[in-house]
């Protein structure tokens, strides 16, 4: 059978985790799911994020996928404490605890973030969602307990991305906007970590109003290299994900839209298939 990594977003966002895992480790199968009907996930509440999260993530799993990663920060910080602690138990129960994993992108950045700053002083930008959960307030204080944290809601910038704005002169405005804030908070962050999966497309004009000594950091990357060390160190779930190097592609809206506009966040052609939850 085959049992495809699964990767999960609201949207396109994913697909911008998903090029680097398929970099870092092509042998894999994936299957992505865009909730593309239902984005933006990051204005909604708590308790709608998880209920939508969990209906993807079951069918992810309803697919053949062991291993889930979600590859969205709204969905990281507001499902997925409940999806593993409650959920998983019961949707995938195994003798020394549930045998299927989901993961999310909020612990593995947090993990890291602190090495690239030199002042001590980093800048979170974020869907709203993600910044009122505080969840990387409170998990970079776990590995970096002297860290100054600040952050900064862009509740415009997936709606830009996802409409396919982010290179147009009107997304300069809401850039700008949110970056003078975030620099207002504190002139010393010299790191500032894109911690939405949408916002990599808004790198070129987030670079443009950033200091130009900021480091400017993505997830992809961070995410991919922790998703390999994870499985290395989980012979339990890497033996049974399916290494045939092939990629399919979900959506929960018009699969035409879905394959024009991925095909930018991913890099390359992408055919997908609707899907009614
Ligand atoms: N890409 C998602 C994230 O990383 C958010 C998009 C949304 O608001 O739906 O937070």
């Amino acid at each position: 059978m085959n049992q495809p990594i699964g990767v999960f977003d609201s949207g396109y966002g994913g697909l911008t985790i998903l090029r680097e895992l398929v970099q870092t480790l092509p042998q894999y199968d994936y299957v992505y799911l865009g909730d593309n009907a239902r984005t933006p996930y990051g204005t909604r509440s708590f308790e709608t994020v998880y209920l939508y999260t969990l209906e993807c993530v079951r069918h992810l799993f309803d697919r053949g996928c062991r291993l889930v990663v979600l590859a969205c920060n709204t969905a990281s910080a507001k499902a997925l404490r409940n999806i593993q602690q409650l959920d998983l138990p019961i949707l995938a129960p195994g003798l020394d605890g549930p045998n299927r994993r989901v993961l999310g992108v909020i612990r593995p950045t947090t993990e890291v973030i602190g090495n690239y700053s030199k002042t001590g002083n980093v800048g979170i930008l974020a869907t709203r969602g993600t910044v009122t959960s505080e969840s990387y307030v409170v998990e970079i204080e776990k590995f970096f307990p002297t860290l100054s944290v600040f952050q900064e809601a862009c509740p415009m910038w997936v709606p830009l991305v996802e409409n396919g704005e982010y290179d147009s002169p009107g997304a300069d405005y809401f850039v700008k906007q949110h970056i003078d804030r975030l620099m207002g908070k504190s002139p010393a962050i010299d790191t500032i970590l894109l911690a939405c999966t949408h916002y990599p497309l808004l790198l070129n004009k987030i670079r443009q109003y950033a200091p130009a000594n900021a480091t400017i950091l993505s997830q992809g990357g961070i995410v991919a290299a922790s998703l390999a060390d994870y499985l290395k160190r989980h012979p339990e779930i890497e033996t049974q994900c399916s290494k045939h190097g092939q990629r399919s592609f979900l959506t929960t809206d018009s699969t035409e839209d879905f394959d024009r506009q991925a095909t930018i966040f991913y890099g390359e052609a992408i055919r997908s298939e609707q899907l009614t939850l």
